[in-house]
């Protein structure tokens, strides 16, 4: 069995002819379990200086509304997420790319993933907060469709920082001809 930093130097990008590394191909989606902890928890420290522990995912992953999905790929966790369904949005709690393999489109991959989830069940927003000073994760959710819609002033418990508060909207359903087909549309990166 290789160590996990082995493991992470097995990622590669997926160049597809004359286009830009995105939505690589042998990366996929699916639900966290809780095998993926130790991957997850080494992503997580690499990325946040607050990271959350081992107890404060599974505490999360308990609530009934809670769900946790990673992107892998050659059975390596290369990234993930932790959201909460609610009755016209989601809500996204933790999301990150382990460092050795971000701009490859691996959050873009995750992102579609949510996007299919609010198109599907016809919730109305994507929500989320980020520090004020993470600037990275503010271009990242642009670059997505999100927006700032507000400034959470001291949100944040451990360093008193700000926050702001970003949407992603969803289409307005009862103007699409046929919803089906943006489902459809979207599946095909997820
Ligand atoms: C934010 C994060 C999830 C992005 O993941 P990623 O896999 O690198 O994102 P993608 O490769 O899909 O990037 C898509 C686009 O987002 C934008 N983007 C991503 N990272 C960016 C950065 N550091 N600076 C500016 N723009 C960035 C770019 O437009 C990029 O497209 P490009 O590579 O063609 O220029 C990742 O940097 C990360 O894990 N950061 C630390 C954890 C974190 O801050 N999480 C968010 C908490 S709210």
């Amino acid at each position: 069995m290789l160590s996990i930093s082995n493991r992470y130097s097995q990622l590669q990008p997926k160049v597809m002819f004359g286009e830009k590394k995105k939505f690589p191909s042998g990366v996929h989606i699916r639900w966290m379990i809780r095998r993926d902890m130790p991957e997850v928890m080494r992503t997580e420290r690499a990325s946040f200086e607050h990271a959350w522990t081992e107890d404060d995912f599974l505490r999360c992953l308990r609530q009934r509304n809670c769900i946790g999905m990673v992107a892998e790929e050659n059975d390596v966790v290369a990234g993930f997420m932790i959201y909460e369904l609610h009755k016209t949005r989601l809500n996204v709690l933790n999301f990150a790319v382990h460092p050795g393999v971000r701009r490859m489109g691996v959050g873009g991959m995750l992102v579609a993933k949510l996007i299919y989830k609010l198109v599907s069940h016809h919730r109305q927003k994507i929500t989320l907060a980020v520090r004020e000073r993470n600037l990275a994760a503010q271009m990242f959710f642009r670059s997505q469709g999100f927006i700032a819609t507000k400034l959470l002033r001291n949100y944040y418990e451990d360093s008193g920082e700000d926050a702001y508060l970003m949407e992603y909207r969803a289409p307005d359903y009862s103007e699409l001809d046929d919803p089906r087909a943006l489902v459809n549309r979207i599946s095909k990166y997820v």
